[in-house]
């Protein structure tokens, strides 16, 4: 069982004096103004949350975009704070966008045009060159800054997500003695649905630049295999799963992501709120059986879809009418996006009119809160949930279904994954759905309430056994000794 401690020897075993530096979009702590006073906002996303984990027992630097409105107020000269503020164990080095930058890197070429793109959620992905200019601006940007950070020493560093495609290649050209990674959060798409992109050659050049890049499935490593050979004169070696071009060999593979699973489970078994009080903020109903769902607010989540089957299985279950309610939790983010300003407005709509429809004394079945909240305020949520349904298009893991299930009671909740997560791969005990068939998440909604505890009790402890094993512990282990192994140090 890979554990915090055994990371920490991993570390101290392979990286030896070799600084640990992680670069991220998204920072991990944020600072905002709330009236006179300065908040310190903790980030909570798939990419982010495992990464906080690890970078506590690594004490390394995270570099990261400085996004809040009080953080320039609350960095040293270098423009570094430490990190959790509780307890600092880490350094984070903030890195300035101006305007221009977060709307054309972040807004556009990250989240409109590579994010579509990765994702099989049938949304177009919009190529502008001149957001592709300011991406690779600002990747520039942050390999200059990690090269600063780094002066003449030895660093591994370790390059998170679709948000810099290029920094393995400024990085390389200028330093390549650096021990550089990159993890790609999002799917890989297949070679047809990449081969659109009019810089394609350059983003697979720029990920080919790193030492180790990996994926969380061999599927999606399949996918970019496939993307290689289609795009360039690479040679690649499938059985040890490396490419060679251009004289630089690079080992690409599969590392699902984890949680910290001990540390949720052992919140949840101090939790010990009770349903109604927790939840009589968000749901004004009374309420027998409780589902819920926990993400941004993004087309790849598949909201529309969760809420037809609601609706759905309340038509053709009508003895669940008045007993059943849904809570979605889901902030909000990318809003300067229209796709995502517009499918905001087409959830308000569809909420309006199914709880219209079924309104009656009260009782009305679809709840949805934009709130924010810590993983310590979510495990009652999970605790206390019939059903938490993770029905996404598209999803590259999905780390809220591996939280539900180390939070869950066992002979209480249940969970309806979609087919098309990573996620799915793993917790095959779940109710798996296709998360374009209404009639089926409305059947797969009735067969979870009604499933018997012993069946129950049974599916949710094998999950709880996968995913305690597979910990995000275990994947930055993984990941570390693959990389050692490349290049002993
Ligand atoms: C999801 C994805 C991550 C990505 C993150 C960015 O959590 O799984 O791969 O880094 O979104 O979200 P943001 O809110 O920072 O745009």
């Amino acid at each position: 069982m890979w554990t915090k401690e055994s990371l920490k020897e991993v570390i101290k075993d392979r990286l030896k004096d070799h600084l640990f530096i992680v670069v991220s979009n998204r920072e991990p702590y944020s600072h905002i103004y709330s009236g006179q006073k300065i908040k310190c906002l903790r980030a909570v996303s798939g990419a982010v949350t495992p990464l906080d984990y690890i970078m506590r027992v690594t004490k390394g630097v995270w570099i990261a975009h400085g996004s809040g409105d009080a953080d320039k107020q609350t960095v040293d000269k270098n423009d570094e704070i430490m990190v959790p503020p509780e307890n600092p164990r880490y350094t984070l080095k903030r890195i300035w966008l101006s305007k221009n930058e977060i709307d054309c890197y972040y807004a556009g070429f990250s989240n409109n045009t590579l994010w579509p793109l990765c994702h099989l959620a049938h949304v177009r992905p919009n190529f502008s060159q001149a957001e592709w200019d300011c991406y690779k601006k600002v990747n520039e940007k942050f390999a200059n800054a990690i090269l600063q950070k780094i002066g003449t020493g030895k660093a591994f560093v370790w390059i998170q997500d679709y948000h810099f495609a290029m920094v393995a290649k400024f990085l390389k050209a200028k330093r390549p003695d650096l021990i550089v990674a990159q993890f790609w959060h999002t799917p890989w798409p297949a070679a047809e649905i990449f081969r659109i992109c009019p810089w394609k050659k350059e983003i697979l050049e720029g990920l080919l630049s790193n030492d180790l890049l990996g994926f969380h499935l061999s599927y999606y490593c399949g996918n970019f295999f496939n993307t290689i050979n289609k795009e360039l004169e690479a040679n690649i070696d499938h059985e040890a799963a490396k490419v060679s071009y251009k004289e630089h060999n690079i080992i690409v593979k599969p590392f699902p992501i984890g949680i910290d699973y001990e540390l949720i489970a052992s919140l949840a078994n101090r939790s010990r709120k009770d349903r109604k009080l927790l939840t009589q903020k968000y749901i004004r109903s009374n309420y027998k059986y409780l589902c819920l769902s926990v993400e941004r607010v993004d087309y790849i989540k598949g909201t529309i879809e969760r809420i037809k089957a609601i609706d759905r299985f309340l038509e053709k279950y009508p003895e669940y009418q008045k007993k059943f309610v849904y809570l979605g939790i889901a902030p909000q983010s990318r809003m300067r996006i229209p796709v995502y300003q517009n499918l905001l407005k087409d959830i308000k709509n569809l909420v309006e009119k199914i709880n219209w429809k079924y309104y009656s004394n009260s009782w009305y079945p679809i709840n949805i809160t934009e709130d924010i909240f810590s993983i310590e305020e979510l495990i009652p949520f999970y605790k206390n949930a019939d059903i938490c349904m993770v029905n996404s298009l598209d999803d590259g893991m999905n780390i809220v279904a591996k939280e539900f299930i180390a939070a869950a009671n066992l002979e209480k909740g249940m969970l309806i994954l979609s087919r098309f997560t990573g996620t799915a791969r793993e917790l095959s005990d779940a109710i798996l759905i296709n998360p374009y068939d209404i009639e089926q998440m409305a059947d797969a909604i009735k067969l979870a309430l009604e499933m018997p505890l012993k069946e129950r009790a049974e599916r949710m402890n094998k999950m709880k056994e996968i995913v305690k094993e597979k910990n995000v512990y275990r994947w930055a282990s993984k990941f570390i000794l693959e990389l050692s192994n490349l290049k002993p140090i």
